[in-house]
């Protein structure tokens, strides 16, 4: 007899068939001769109803005493559910419980609230909620790499561990083998890092992006897929302490290229989701945000916005009386603006280009204004920026003042400086943060319930 996934039995054509069926029982409710079993084995937010008659062995002694939470094993007969809105049912025929889950279960049939849930991140996606993000997240992470592999992008392994700080923003964890109570010292006093494990000071990756342009700098065409780290101490509902991310990068790209493939890129995972995981965006839609699909379908359809800094900063200065920050021309622009841009002024995705040089990082490409770098960032409804990228400084002279300019030590940055004075070329990338786009498809509200194991100022449990 075969073992079938309940994803696997809704495509089945009719019913008839002996099967068995392994899962958790979410619900066991008794009625005149037999009993009913909501089991849900994850394969899909539905469940599967079987039907357990008064005449199996230990009907009374152990299917009566089936508890929310447990796990069973059913064998049984397929059959047409009279029952609305289930296409089948399964007529128990034997039924095994390798593990009964006593009452003190947390998970009872209930709505339980998602702070809470997060307390019992090991149980949470045994919930509808936390279970659909997980297959999202699964399909989506597979779309990344369909996206990019189709159109020749070659997927480049970017090291966690290491030496150089990508945006120069100082916000790194520091990885180090040496005693924390005594560390070695130099004459002056200072932490000798020479006897660190890696014989100088090393921290874990905030962005692959710096070693991404290497191989672009060879392969044309490349991109990066994982976990990146920021010791940054926001506690906000946008931002987590290990987040993964996307970074593309690619030779001979300028802006204007960028931004067309940022969008490309968006507007294909969007329409994924809408294609391959209907189901769980439509249990989004009704039980967390109600405009969640229209929002997604509206990112799928239609082409998004484009502005300049110096245009998006005359638009919110108009504004300025509704903003807890004032903005001026040269301010760093936060999530309450942003989300004004793509939510208020535009009711789309935006893409804004041409920020100040000062809020930006050192590797941009500086324009002919001398004010302005090729920075882009693309701001969506709900999150504000989903993505950071820009055309890269590819000249070395101008590379080099823009590093020492920002207090950026020049040597750490060697090999980064080889590559622009060995066969340099214009190039262009940016960094879509994984979770920044999981929030957006499904509607949910806080950072830390989209990542399994959500890391932030004073939580590393699980
Ligand atoms: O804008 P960021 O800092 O850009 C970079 O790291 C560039 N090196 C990327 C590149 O050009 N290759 O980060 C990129 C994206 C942001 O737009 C945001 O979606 C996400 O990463 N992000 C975070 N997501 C969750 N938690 C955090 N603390 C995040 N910080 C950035
Ligand atoms: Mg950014």
């Amino acid at each position: 007899m075969e073992t079938i996934r309940i994803s696997d039995i809704l495509k089945l054509e009719k019913s008839g068939l002996e099967l068995t069926v392994n899962g958790w029982v979410r619900t066991r409710r008794d009625a005149r001769g037999f009993c009913f079993l909501e089991i849900n084995d994850g394969s899909c937010l539905a469940n599967l109803q079987v039907i357990a008659p008064e005449t199996l062995p230990d009907y009374d002694t152990l299917i009566q005493k089936i508890t929310t939470g447990s796990s069973v094993s059913v064998k049984g007969t397929l059959v047409d559910s009279p029952a609305q809105g289930q296409k089948f049912e399964l007529h128990a025929l034997s039924l095994d419980v390798p593990g009964l889950a006593p009452q003190d279960y947390p998970l009872q049939k209930k709505k339980h609230s998602l702070e809470f849930l997060r307390e019992i991140a090991h149980l949470r996606p045994r919930t509808n909620s936390i279970g659909a993000v997980a297959r999202i997240r699964s399909s989506l992470s597979y779309a990344v790499h369909t996206f990019f592999q189709e159109r020749g992008f070659c997927y480049v392994h970017t090291p966690i561990i290491t030496a150089s700080d990508c945006e120069g923003a100082g916000e790194m964890f520091r990885v180090s083998t040496l005693d924390s109570d005594k560390p070695p010292r130099t004459p002056d006093g200072k932490v000798d890092y020479s006897k660190d494990f890696f014989g100088k000071p090393a921290s874990l990756t905030v962005s692959g992006q710096l070693e991404g342009e290497i191989y672009a700098m060879a392969l044309g065409k490349i991109y990066t897929f994982g976990p990146t780290f920021r010791a940054e101490n926001s506690n906000t509902p946008r931002h987590l302490a290990e987040f993964w991310m996307i970074e593309p990068e690619v030779a001979f790209y300028r802006l204007a290229d960028d931004m067309n493939l940022a969008e490309e890129f968006v507007r294909y995972l969007a329409k994924h989701a809408l294609d391959k995981n209907l189901a769980d965006l439509e249990f989004f839609n009704e039980r967390i945000d109600n405009g969640v699909i229209d929002r997604v379908k509206n990112i799928a359809e239609s082409p998004f916005e484009r502005i300049s800094y110096t245009d998006a900063i005359t638009i919110l200065e108009k504004n300025n009386d509704r903003f807890e920050y004032k903005v001026k021309w040269g301010s760093d622009i936060q999530s309450e603006h942003e989300r004004y841009l793509t939510e208020v002024t535009f009711g789309k995705p935006v893409i804004v280009h041409d920020y100040p040089k000062d809020i930006k990082a050192f590797y941009m490409r500086l324009n002919d204004d001398n004010k302005t770098v090729r920075a882009m960032d693309v701001l969506v409804p709900k999150i504000g920026e989903l993505i950071g990228g820009s055309e890269r400084e590819e000249r070395l002279d101008v590379l080099t003042n823009r590093i020492t300019a920002m207090g950026l030590d020049e040597k750490s940055y060697w090999w980064y400086l080889d590559l622009r004075k060995f066969g340099s070329a214009p190039h262009a990338g940016f960094g879509l943060g994984f979770e920044r786009l999981i929030l957006l498809l499904t509607g949910m509200q806080n950072i830390r319930d989209v990542i399994p194991f959500p890391r932030y100022p004073g939580n590393a449990e699980f």
